[in-house]
């Protein structure tokens, strides 16, 4: 090959290299940078043809070369510079300071938020939290709850049982109630004591619009010297009015549970209805103006004796209720089972 048609080629490969940097990104730069300026690529292969040259003229033909060379691998680095990784075309007005993807945000479920605003107003009470295993034995759940064995209130609780004895030879169990963290507490810490519980409880029951198999309760426990019925009352209606407002009022009806003596139901009036007991009966509570929300009474004797605490120098309280009846009231939800299908039109309306 003579000087004259290595000029040629080379201008040849300036051209085309050219073309293929304007026509860009349908080759990415990587692959135009192979062609012309990899270690087989056009130019080098030329420059290897140098050695058939004379001496004088291959200097002067080395020195275009790269020239070219250099020129070429610029253009190729501006070209890679206005391209991102993966071959985007960046654009100059783009704003990398702009938010992502429109991720949607997740939210806590409707019970989760019902349970940290009852617990917020038990903290503010001076109640710290306390804690307990949803799988029970015999003795938590009932008997140290003064249910003797064959005492017809375990009837009443419907009880999963989990097919494996405990220590005792008693068959363990789902707890049917959040009362066995009062016995787990007490058996933990020396009197005085003041402690609530919210968490997960069991019955083998229908669901419908207000039961489930599977829901949630809230359990206190204050016991001190000289803790009556009438800081019950106080205690229950406070945590009432910081819930729902300054406006309800509560009231105690008679009841039996087997761990509490006296033992009582407390009621809140009625949210939708204030009360009012119109004739035209509200849904809610039916017209009574009144909501059946808890269990409460005074820590049965025979829970402090077996839990140590001497019931001659000490007394207590306790109450607990379903929080699926809370949350249904907090956020006018009309039928429980919206709370447990996962259905993001319901859980998306409580943040
Ligand atoms: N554990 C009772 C229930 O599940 C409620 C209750 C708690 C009653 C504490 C009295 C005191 O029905």
């Amino acid at each position: 090959m003579n000087a004259t048609t290595w000029k040629e080629k080379l201008s040849a490969i300036r051209d085309s290299f050219s073309i293929s940097v304007a026509k860009a990104p349908a080759e990415s730069p990587e692959a135009i940078e192979l062609r012309y300026l990899g270690r087989k690529g056009e130019l080098a292969l030329l420059l290897r043809d140098l050695k058939d040259i004379p001496i004088e003229e291959r200097k002067v033909l080395g020195a275009l070369g790269n020239t070219a060379k250099e020129e070429m691998t610029a253009k190729l680095d501006a070209l890679k510079g206005a391209s991102g990784p993966a071959g985007f075309v960046l654009k100059s007005d783009l704003d990398l300071t702009l938010p992502g993807w429109p991720f949607p945000k997740g939210s806590l479920h409707p019970l989760t938020h019902t349970m940290n605003r009852l617990a917020e107003g038990f903290l503010k009470l001076g109640f710290t939290m306390a804690d307990g295993p949803l799988v029970e034995d015999d003795y938590h759940n009932f008997e140290a709850l003064n249910f003797p064995p064959f005492h017809p209130a375990r009837d009443m609780q419907d009880t999963f049982y989990v097919g494996v004895k405990d220590t005792s030879g008693k068959d363990m169990l789902l707890r049917t109630h959040t009362s066995p963290v009062q016995i787990r507490s007490m058996e933990k810490q020396d009197p005085p004591l003041r402690v609530f519980h919210t968490g997960r409880v069991f019955r083998s029951e229908a669901v419908d619009a207000s039961h489930s198999f599977a829901f949630h309760q809230i359990e206190g426990l204050y016991v001190d010297k000289g803790v009556s019925m009438a800081d019950l009352k106080w205690t229950v209606d406070a945590f009432m009015k910081d819930l729902f407002g300054s406006s309800v009022k509560t009231r105690f009806n008679p009841s039996y549970f087997p761990f509490v003596e006296p033992g009582a139901e407390v009621d809140m009036s009625c949210i939708f209805c204030k009360g009012a007991n119109s004739a035209a009966r509200c849904p809610v509570c039916k017209g009574t103006g009144w909501l059946e929300l808890m269990g409460a009474g005074m820590v049965h004797p025979n829970v402090l004796k077996g839990c140590k605490y001497d019931p001659e120098k000490w007394s207590g309280f306790a109450f607990g209720g379903g929080i699926e009846r809370f949350a249904m009231l907090l956020y006018g939800i009309g039928d429980m089972r919206m709370l447990y299908e996962n259905d993001l039109r319901i859980l998306k309306q409580v943040q």
